[in-house]
């Protein structure tokens, strides 16, 4: 018989935005370390709609689009509702009210000074982001850590600012009410650096949305074929008897993430000396690929036929994490002297 799993006292908490679909890059980078994490620790991992709308506020629906289908990219990867609760922010407004609070902290220039509020302004030129909402929503993100009072966060690199604020904000929020009011202090959280995914996308660019390179979670066989296919190879390899170099060619940094090293020794051999097609190159990853992602289209297909089943386990997520964020603005009120109850 095995020992009972140790208890998981570490909290993990994360968070998405519902702006996109998800595809393999976000797959190879954040939802494998999700995997492995909610296993180790107490995971909160949440569809970030408010988060969304700070720069998508002309046009909303898209955060509705987005939501479920997130959701069950989530659970058709293998993000288990049994090991992680899951939920949508927008369903515990308890983060808005401690927003609210820590707001009443919070220096403006911590808020100006946090490197992606200028960088965004800059990116996302066609959007007016001179909001007051926008320039809060680091601090929203603080709220939503420390509302479920979490110890780590897996974050990306550009993430990471936000939670030194988020550290910050706790300091501040600790030295200003914990000394009168004894006890309750929010702890500091630390990030966990998510390495920046290394999935290639078709032009040998990173994986992005932006750059049109993706291929999705769930995409269809033949799509993911057909994009395979097409997808450029080394310039020098114009006709089949050219050889080619294959690290002038996205192809073969497709075998760096699926393929063992026979089959990288086979491309190297046989692209030098011409002897092998770039289809017949490419054959290997196209199989890789759609071996892969027939687990996900599969799992995604039992949660489409039975929606019900999805609202479930958000519904249930929503009522355990709303449960915690509770317990935590009671003591954060009582902290600040605003409880007024017993
Ligand atoms: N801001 C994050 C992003 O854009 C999403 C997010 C919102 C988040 N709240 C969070 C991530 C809390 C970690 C923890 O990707
Ligand atoms: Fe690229 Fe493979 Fe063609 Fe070489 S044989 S150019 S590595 S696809």
């Amino acid at each position: 018989m095995s020992l009972p799993a140790a208890p998981k006292s570490k909290r993990v908490l994360s968070g998405m935005r519902p702006t996109g679909t998800l595809h393999l890059g976000h797959y190879h980078g954040v939802l494998k370390n999700w995997l492995r994490l909610q296993q180790e620790y107490r995971c909160f991992f949440f569809v970030a709609d408010w988060h969304a709308l700070t720069t998508h506020y002309e046009d909303p629906r898209i955060i509705g689009e987005n939501l479920w289908s997130m959701v069950i990219d989530w659970l058709a990867v293998g993000i288990d509702p049994a090991l992680a609760t899951l939920f949508v922010q927008s369903r515990v407004p308890e983060h808005a009210e401690l927003h609210l609070l820590l707001s009443m902290v919070t220096p403006l220039s911590w808020l100006e000074r946090v490197p992606s509020y200028k960088d965004q302004q800059e990116r996302l030129k066609g959007l007016d982001l001179a909001t007051y909402g926008f320039l809060g929503y680091p601090l929203l993100q603080s709220a939503d850590i420390l509302i479920y009072q979490a110890n780590l966060v897996p974050v990306g690199e550009d993430q990471v600012a936000h939670i030194e604020l988020t550290r910050e904000v706790a300091r501040r929020f600790n030295h200003l009410y914990t000394k009168q009011r004894g006890g309750f202090a929010l702890p500091e959280p630390a990030s966990l650096l998510t390495p920046a995914s290394k999935m290639p996308g078709l032009d040998g660019q990173k994986m992005s949305k932006s750059y049109g390179n993706t291929i999705a979670l769930r995409e269809a066989p033949a799509s993911i074929e057909k994009k395979l296919r097409t997808m450029p190879t080394d310039p020098a390899r114009m006709r089949r008897k050219d050889p080619g170099t294959p690290e002038k060619c996205p192809v073969w940094q497709l075998h760096g993430i699926y393929s063992a090293e026979d089959t990288k020794a086979w491309v190297q051999q046989g692209c030098h000396s011409a002897e092998i097609g770039c289809l017949d190159c490419k054959k290997p990853v196209i199989d890789a690929i759609l071996t892969e992602t027939a687990v996900f289209r599969e799992r995604a297909q039992e949660y489409l036929d039975d929606m019900g089943w999805v609202h479930n386990i958000i519904d249930e997520g929503c009522a355990k994490a709303q449960q915690v964020a509770q317990e935590t603005l009671g003591e954060v009120r009582h902290a600040m002297g605003i409880r007024y109850t017993p």
